[in-house]
């Protein structure tokens, strides 16, 4: 707070003061509200006793915050995992928005949440590290359920006292602090950037009040901003990692109709790795790298330098993780981007390599400029993409385009031309080899999988607007592919 400059912090969950206190200690001007007027008072004596500070107590209750409390802040904060005690969707909307309001136009709100998500899907445990209750309190849930965290405490003297909380997953926080206007969220897990999902104690959701138009972001043009929102949604997050595996979202080489999907997304990209000659020493950017499973699997088979270039902060923020459960944070650089405009000197890398991320560009002349930019003389570009067949007309490929919100696709004919244009050669096996039926057949299988999943958790997770838009989406892929409208396979040219 204060490398932002904060200087007003409204304190929304004072409770007995712990965080006001340290607040006021902090020099920062600071306002302790609660809706509890025992707690205020407790607050109240603790700010005296422990550094003898007045505290500026307003009794108010979240939900009419805007009513009791006035004047507007630089920061919020909603710590001790206090928002768990909104039962009903409507008042965790309604205090958010309350919350949003209340900040200046640049302010900053940070609210803290048990990670319930862990607890739901793995059971319970904790490290006690950050938030802990005393060496001789008992804690564990005595019920637990995605409406429910009953949680007991048991003290020293036998003493039993019981919380009901709200358990609040992550992505849920996160989707509804979007949706009452914040852009920008950061989460941290035990107050690191990076982390495993599954392994801290508390996250910290950093929320921002700021605005930007989207033409004013990083100066990406209009589908890079489309692209970007997409994939840094929650629904898309959790969608990916749920249903693709986490690692991959491509098409894959299936042998058998029925095969699982991360294992025909593996042979993918084996089958792209062994046309190329990789060794330990040459440098290979991935461009749109999603979560990086291409990325670990080439660093660790062929000990390459991997430069994983993506938009979405939200895939590579799960790409570091695993990048470091792997202990390949050295070998992988995971860099926020744009394809578009490469931040990569010109023949700075051995191999260019992509995966189902062009068909997002709404100018693919200018990412092939990109490319042909950065690759040295001599260097590989390798990639897929789901394309149009030449000389389908645009009318049957516009419920596709609708969807991923383009004027158009890329095509066999389209990428040779334009690589012909920028002096590639054709690979050794004649530049491009096609797997027209493998992509009826992948999203098809991600059809599958979606349907089967949707009635085993996923409509928990996912909202179901997204689901159906998702499958209306996969459908039209299946029919484009199978009426022969769209095509997709391995294109290597070389420079
Ligand atoms: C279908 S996913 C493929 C991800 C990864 N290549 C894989 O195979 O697992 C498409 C990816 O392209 C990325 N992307 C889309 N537009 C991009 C752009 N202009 N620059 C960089 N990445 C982009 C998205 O963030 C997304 O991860």
């Amino acid at each position: 707070m204060r490398k932002r400059g904060v200087r007003s912090v409204l304190d929304v969950a004072t409770g007995t003061g712990y965080h006001s206190v340290q607040l006021i200690e902090g020099g920062f001007d600071t306002v302790s509200a609660d809706g509890s007027a025992e707690m205020l008072a407790q607050a109240f004596d603790n700010g005296v006793r422990y550094g003898g500070h007045i505290l500026r107590v307003v009794q108010a209750d979240w939900r009419w915050l805007n009513r009791d409390v006035h004047g507007e802040y630089d920061a919020i904060v909603c710590l001790g995992n206090s928002f768990t005690h909104l039962f009903e969707e409507r008042d965790r909307r309604k205090a958010l928005a309350e919350f949003y309001a209340m900040l200046k136009h640049d302010g900053v709100l940070i609210l803290d949440q048990r990670n319930y998500d862990t607890m739901l899907d793995r059971g319970f445990s904790s490290k006690h590290t950050y938030y802990y209750g005393g060496e001789d309190v008992a804690v564990e849930p005595e019920h637990l359920d995605e409406g429910l965290c009953r949680m007991r405490y048991t003290f020293p003297d036998d003493s039993v006292y019981h919380l009901n909380m709200f358990p609040l997953r992550k992505d849920y926080t996160r989707r509804l602090m979007s949706e009452v206007g914040f852009q920008q969220i950061d989460t941290y897990g035990d107050f690191q950037h990076t982390y495993r999902d599954t392994e801290p104690d508390f996250f910290v959701h950093v929320a921002e009040k700021a605005y930007v138009a989207n033409d004013e972001e990083k100066g990406y043009s209009a589908a890079v901003t489309t692209a970007r929102s997409y994939y840094n949604s929650s629904d898309a997050d959790t969608f990916y990692a749920s249903v693709w595996g986490g690692e991959d979202i491509h098409v894959g080489l299936y042998e058998r109709p029925d095969e699982p999907i991360p294992e025909a997304s593996r042979r993918t990209v084996e089958r792209m790795a062994g046309k190329l000659q990789l060794s330990r020493g040459s440098t290979v950017l991935d461009l749109g790298s999603g979560y990086g499973g291409s990325a670990r699997y080439l660093a660790e088979t062929y000990g390459c330098r991997m430069l994983a270039l993506n938009l979405s902060e939200v895939e590579n923020e799960r790409n570091r993780a695993l990048n470091a459960e792997r202990g390949l944070t050295g070998a992988i650089e995971v860099v926020d981007g744009s394809f578009e405009n490469i931040p990569y000197p010109d023949n700075s890398v051995d191999v260019v390599w992509s995966q189902d991320a062009f068909l997002h560009s709404g100018n693919r002349e200018k990412v092939l400029d990109e490319v042909a930019r950065v690759l040295r003389p001599g260097g590989q570009l390798i990639f897929t993409d789901p394309m149009a067949t030449d000389g389908t007309p645009k009318a049957k490929l516009q419920p596709i385009l609708e969807r991923i919100h383009l004027d158009t696709m890329g095509s066999p004919g389209f990428y040779h031309d334009q690589l012909t244009r920028l002096g590639f050669n054709e690979g050794p096996d004649g530049g491009f080899e096609e797997h027209r039926e493998q992509l009826p057949a992948h999203y098809g299988r991600v059809l599958e999988e979606t349907k089967r999943q949707e009635t085993n958790g996923l409509a928990e997770k996912v909202s179901s607007d997204y689901l159906d838009r998702m499958k209306t989406g996969l459908g039209n892929w299946v029919h484009g592919g199978k009426e022969g409208h769209l095509t997709w396979g391995i294109f290597h040219y070389v420079r």
